[in-house]
């Protein structure tokens, strides 16, 4: 075989003196991967990869990004066309199925989504037992694990498409019915003649008995949030569905492992820990310089949150949506937010300075979602609870690709020990 042909098809790892020749993959869009799957047999090493910066767990058609050129597109459709154009039951569709709805198709997604969004009554007690200062993520996680008490067949894999439809129809009355205990407030049924992002509005805001209109501006606003949101192919909390979800464990618990990842501040959670920030940045006179030089200082533990991304080196796509989104709504609304002025203060000084440049630090999607949902008067603990809501069919997406994909290994990563050798064990008496 031609030398050059070989190293165009194949990667050569020299190892011990030894070469082997490895397997590339060529994705749709160009991007190369090294398939490393015999590695081990045929060598007896693994990889070691901290923090998986390298390394592609999955093949998968749902989201395409190139985080150098900002880039983001669900089943090829680019994230600006479908937060201009879509609904997010649509892009739900879109994700879960591979294209985009005809109108008999969502009709009938629309359909079973509000007739499946009522929670069975006996799960109105778990939410008694919580103190009124429960994170309302936590109760989320546990909430959805709980389904698969009264969905058992999902154990089953039975029914995944009505248990997806279960799933979809019923996080945004959990979600309310979280929000609603925070506040002490009695809870209010899902109505059938909302939209999906209207309803969650109502079910949060209004009272029984009380219909109250959802301003056309929140509805949108909060319908764009949502599709920003719905999927970002492998990152942490996509990555611990599939990674539960490789176990067989059925729908719902798997949802649930992916509710707690995208509870960290460093993934969903920072968009509650960003407008924690700027109202500290506020508190402390408004003087953003400092916060910035204490970002860059190495003996602080001070992050600049909503700034940064693994996959972003360039401009996070979502983040300009939402940045201008956020103007629009102000304006709308008639509110002068002046956490919003110390935002775009903060990422002006940030672009120019060197420090944010080298490293390609720029804002991500939870930079300005918060000023979104506090124009809208969502409180900032619910914040990443409608994150979860938003990144829902992507999980769903991906978890039920994995299951349809032939040969799916459960997810089992190794590890380079770096322990004790083997001891010799000492009796109590003789320590
Ligand atoms: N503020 C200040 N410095 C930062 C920031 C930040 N927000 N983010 C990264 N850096 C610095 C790091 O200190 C590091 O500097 P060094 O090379 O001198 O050590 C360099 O930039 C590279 O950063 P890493 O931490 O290696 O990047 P990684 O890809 O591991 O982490 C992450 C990405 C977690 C998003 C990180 O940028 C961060 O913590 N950002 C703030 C939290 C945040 O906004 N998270 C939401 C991400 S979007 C999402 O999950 C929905």
């Amino acid at each position: 075989m031609n030398d050059n042909l070989t190293l165009v098809d194949t990667a050569r790892l020299v190892l011990h003196d030894r070469e082997y020749d490895f397997p590339i993959i060529t994705g749709t869009e160009g991007e190369v991967g090294i398939d490393i799957a015999q590695l081990r047999n045929k060598t007896g090493v693994i990889t070691l990869d901290n923090g998986y910066g390298n390394t592609g767990a999955c093949q998968s058609a749902v989201t395409f990004i190139d985080g150098e050129k900002g880039i983001l597109q669900y089943r090829g459709y680019p994230i600006e066309i479908l937060a201009e154009k879509s609904n997010f039951v649509e892009v739900c569709y879109l994700l879960i199925f591979g294209h985009l709805p005809n109108q008999d198709e969502l009709d009938k997604f629309q359909f079973s989504l509000t007739h499946h969004s009522l929670i069975h009554e006996g799960m109105k007690k778990f939410y008694e037992g919580y103190p009124p200062s429960a994170h309302p993520m936590g109760i989320l996680s546990s909430m959805v694990s709980s389904l698969s008490a009264f969905y058992p067949e999902a154990d089953y894999n039975a029914d995944i498409e009505l248990n997806i439809v279960r799933m979809l129809a019923k996080l945004k009355t959990i979600a309310a019915f979280a929000y609603k205990k925070s506040v002490g407030q009695p809870y209010v049924y899902p109505r059938n003649d909302l939209s999906y992002s209207a309803d969650i509005l109502h079910m949060m805001f209004a009272v029984p008995s009380e219909p109250l209109e959802i301003p056309k501006v929140f509805e949108d606003a909060l319908d764009k949030l949502l599709i920003l949101h719905a999927d970002h192919e492998q990152n942490c909390s996509t990555s611990t569905v599939r990674m539960v979800g490789s176990s067989e464990a059925n729908l719902f618990a798997s949802m649930s492992a992916g509710i707690s990842a995208l509870w960290g501040p460093l993934h969903g959670g920072a968009n509650q820990e960003v407008i924690e920030m700027l109202e500290k940045i506020r508190a402390d006179g408004g003087n953003y310089k400092k916060y910035i030089e204490l970002a860059k200082s190495k003996d602080s533990k001070f992050k600049l949150m909503g700034f940064g991304h693994r996959v972003y080196k360039n401009f996070d796509p979502r983040a300009k949506i939402l940045e201008i989104a956020a103007e629009r709504v102000l304006n709308l609304l008639g509110i002068k937010d002046p956490l919003l002025e110390i935002a775009k203060n903060l990422e002006e000084i940030a672009l120019k300075d060197p420090f944010f440049i080298e490293r390609k630090l720029y804002p991500n999607v939870d930079f300005y979602s918060g000023i979104i949902y506090r124009a809208m008067g969502i409180p900032t603990n619910m914040f990443t609870v409608i994150f979860a809501l938003g990144r829902l069919p992507g999980w769903i997406a991906h978890w039920k690709e994995m299951r349809e994909t032939l040969g799916a290994r459960i997810n089992r990563p190794r590890q380079i020990y770096t322990g004790e050798t083997k001891r010799h064990y000492i009796p109590l008496s003789d320590r």
